[in-house]
């Protein structure tokens, strides 16, 4: 069974529940999820998995500067190289997130992860279009399927 880390940064709830909406989406197709907080997560772990998807919530000055909170870059840093996942990002925002994903992408680099997938939500809700660009991902990576009802 193939194995994701969704792993998030969050102050007010929003993007820890885009991440738990994320990960029982992943569970909906055969995928073993966990979804956990950058401080209780072990950056060491992350290569394991077949999966990571890092999220934070958006922080800038509303409509120009977008960038990541502190804490979240600073996890990044704490990140080995990422040989095996294939990695995607995600954020709420409540107005733009201009910058945010680029800076991410800027964060993740030393990890050499390249960055296939970017979700975005301003409620922390999965809607339609997030959970078709995640099958879309999956089906990319030859996983997911299992999970699902048939003739669904
Ligand atoms: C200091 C601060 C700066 C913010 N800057 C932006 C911003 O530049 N653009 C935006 O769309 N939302 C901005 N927001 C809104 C948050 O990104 C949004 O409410 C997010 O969903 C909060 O996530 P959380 O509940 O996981 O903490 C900002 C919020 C705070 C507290």
């Amino acid at each position: 069974m193939a194995t994701a880390a969704v792993v998030y940064e969050s102050i007010t709830g929003v993007t820890e529940r885009f991440g738990e909406a994320i990960g029982e989406h992943l569970r909906s197709r055969g995928v073993e999820a966990t979804v956990i907080s950058i401080g209780d997560c072990d950056p060491a772990t992350l290569d394991a998995h077949d999966l990571v998807l890092i999220g934070c919530w958006t922080s800038g000055l509303f409509v120009v500067g977008q960038h990541p909170d502190r804490e979240w870059v600073a996890f990044t840093r704490m990140i080995p190289t990422l040989r095996h996942p294939r990695v995607g990002l995600f954020t709420t925002y409540r107005l733009a997130t201009g910058s945010m994903f680029r800076r991410m992408r800027r964060a993740l680099e030393p990890t050499g992860a390249a960055v296939t997938l970017e979700l975005k939500s301003r409620d922390g809700r999965l809607a339609e279009g997030h959970r078709a660009d995640l099958d879309a991902w999956l089906a990319a990576a030859g996983i997911g399927g299992e999970g699902r009802t048939p003739g669904r």
